[in-house]
């Protein structure tokens, strides 16, 4: 079953303007694909951090900690508003046909302080930090315009969203017992290979933009794929060590994790 989302009335309402921007044809249909694809990217991460945050109204969770995630949903609903207007000024429609959203994970295997932490991890620490290096890159190479302005606005949201993690991460971090440690490694096994699996989905190799394609927000993919995976072995895995996760071992054995599913 899909579902029909349409961005358009809330995408035109922020008329956006691309500025001073030249694109062949091929590039702005290139753009419009890149720009179609983080606004639906955008938009299903508002629906995670609502999963999120309902399960941790579920524990001892402060109120304001509750109020934070959702707070993040809202974010990722106007980040998924500001790439579709993007994709009206190249001559899209924001518009699309969701496939009926995976049910948020409960891990109802563990007790749901874990199950919380599971997601946090997940969510938090590994994808959300991974986006804010993707789009920092990205951000760098864009020319001062309107886009870079846009993509400024989100990358700082996003910093937020991973910076969450990695804070709730170290005020849990001296509750959990040996046992727990072990367990939230087998689950990074498990995090870490879905995670690779997603962004080589969306770093689909053989399409190296013209240096031009920057001005729009299109990025060397295999240039990104290297910097996910710096960014995984260099910064999210030695931060997870230090809050005595083991990480390293459960990134090295992803491969194995990913076939068992
Ligand atoms: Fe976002
Ligand atoms: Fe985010």
């Amino acid at each position: 079953m899909k579902t029909r989302v349409d961005l358009r009335e809330a995408a035109r309402g922020l008329a956006f303007q691309l500025g001073d921007v030249w694109a062949s044809p091929d590039l702005l249909e290139s753009a419009r694909l890149t720009w179609r694809g983080r606004m639906i990217n955008e938009r299903e991460s508002a629906s995670v951090f609502e999963g999120l945050s309902a399960q941790l109204e579920r524990t001892s969770a402060s109120p304001e900690l509750v109020s934070e995630v959702r707070g993040f949903a809202d974010e990722e609903r106007r980040h998924g508003e500001l790439c579709g207007a993007v994709l009206e000024a190249l001559g899209g429609q924001a518009i699309y046909e969701a496939d009926t959203p995976e049910s948020f994970p409960q891990h109802e295997d563990v007790s749901l302080d874990e199950a919380v932490l599971r997601n946090v991890l997940s969510i938090c620490c590994l994808a959300e930090t991974v986006a804010v290096a993707l789009i920092g890159a990205e951000r760098l190479e864009m020319p001062e315009g309107p886009l870079r302005e846009l993509l400024s606005g989100i990358l700082a949201d996003e910093i937020g969203h991973a910076r969450f993690g990695w804070r709730y991460l170290d005020q849990v971090v001296a509750t959990l017992d040996p046992k727990t440690r072990a367990s939230l490694g087998d689950y990074l096994q498990v995090a870490f290979a879905h995670l690779e699996v997603h962004q080589h989905q969306n770093l689909q190799l053989g399409s190296s933009p013209a240096a031009s394609g920057a001005s729009l927000g299109l990025c060397d993919a295999s240039a990104q794929r290297a910097l996910f995976h710096d960014t995984v072995e260099r910064v999210i895995v030695p931060r997870l060590e230090a809050a005595g996760l083991p990480a390293r071992r459960a990134f090295a054995l992803r491969h194995e994790a990913a076939a068992q599913a």
